[in-house]
């Protein structure tokens, strides 16, 4: 089973009460949810090598480090768009790959629309982002899709996931590390997560 980080921090669950609540406007909701992606992007980065440089500071020099690496951040379309400005604040030379997805109405299982990603991204540290991780089947496919490509190292950012999804992701893709501010209660019978917080793509898009 892969391993699971889940936040337990008082901005994080402040903003969590924000996204849940069903009054929450467009505005906010997507302001929070990119929020909540900025203060995780610490943890989640915690392990990307570094490497040593000598750097001359106006007093003398300092052994200082920079990253040493190249970060991809994938969202899956569209929720997972609400999540970039966060990371991407804080790596602002990441690239940025799209997975496109949508969950059939009827069958619950993902429909892939697009996939595009930069050259080269067998070689790169991946971070994918989806607010809701729900039956696991979206994440389960969008790593697949990337395993496709040769992606070794790729970490799974949700806000929210449903223990259901969470124990599939971590049978089918055990060497994927999952981040998650929160794990609710389970998923209702249209597979939504509950409590949750609805639908993430609609409410940071405000379509319904
Ligand atoms: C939502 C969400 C995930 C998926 C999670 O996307 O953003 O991608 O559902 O569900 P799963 O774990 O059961 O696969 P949705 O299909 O609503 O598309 P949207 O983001 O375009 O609204
Ligand atoms: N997708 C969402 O946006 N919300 C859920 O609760 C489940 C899937």
């Amino acid at each position: 089973m892969s391993k699971v980080t889940i936040f337990n921090h008082p901005l994080i669950h402040h903003k969590l009460t924000i996204i849940r609540d069903e009054k929450t406007n467009t505005k906010d909701f997507r302001q929070s949810v990119s929020e909540i992606a900025n203060l995780m992007a610490f943890e989640v980065t915690r392990d990307l090598p570094v490497k040593e440089v000598y750097t001359k500071t106006p007093i003398a020099v300092a052994k200082t480090y920079t990253l040493d690496c190249e970060v991809v951040i994938v969202p899956i379309l569209r929720a997972g768009l609400g999540m970039v400005d966060g990371i991407q604040s804080l790596i602002p030379t990441a690239k940025i790959g799209h997975i496109g997805m949508y969950r059939d109405e009827e069958t619950f299982e993902p429909v892939n629309y697009f996939f595009k990603v930069p050259k080269h991204i067998e070689d790169k540290e991946v971070i994918i982002l989806d607010p809701m991780l729900a039956t696991g089947g979206s994440a389960v496919d969008a790593i697949e899709l990337l395993k496709s490509k040769g992606v070794k190292k790729m970490k799974f950012l949700c806000i929210i996931a449903a223990p259901e999804g969470l124990e599939r992701v971590q049978k089918e893709h055990p060497d994927v590390q999952i981040y998650c501010a929160h794990i609710d209660d389970h998923l209702n019978e249209n597979k939504y997560i509950v409590p949750g917080l609805g639908d993430a793509g609609d409410r940071i898009f405000g379509t319904k």
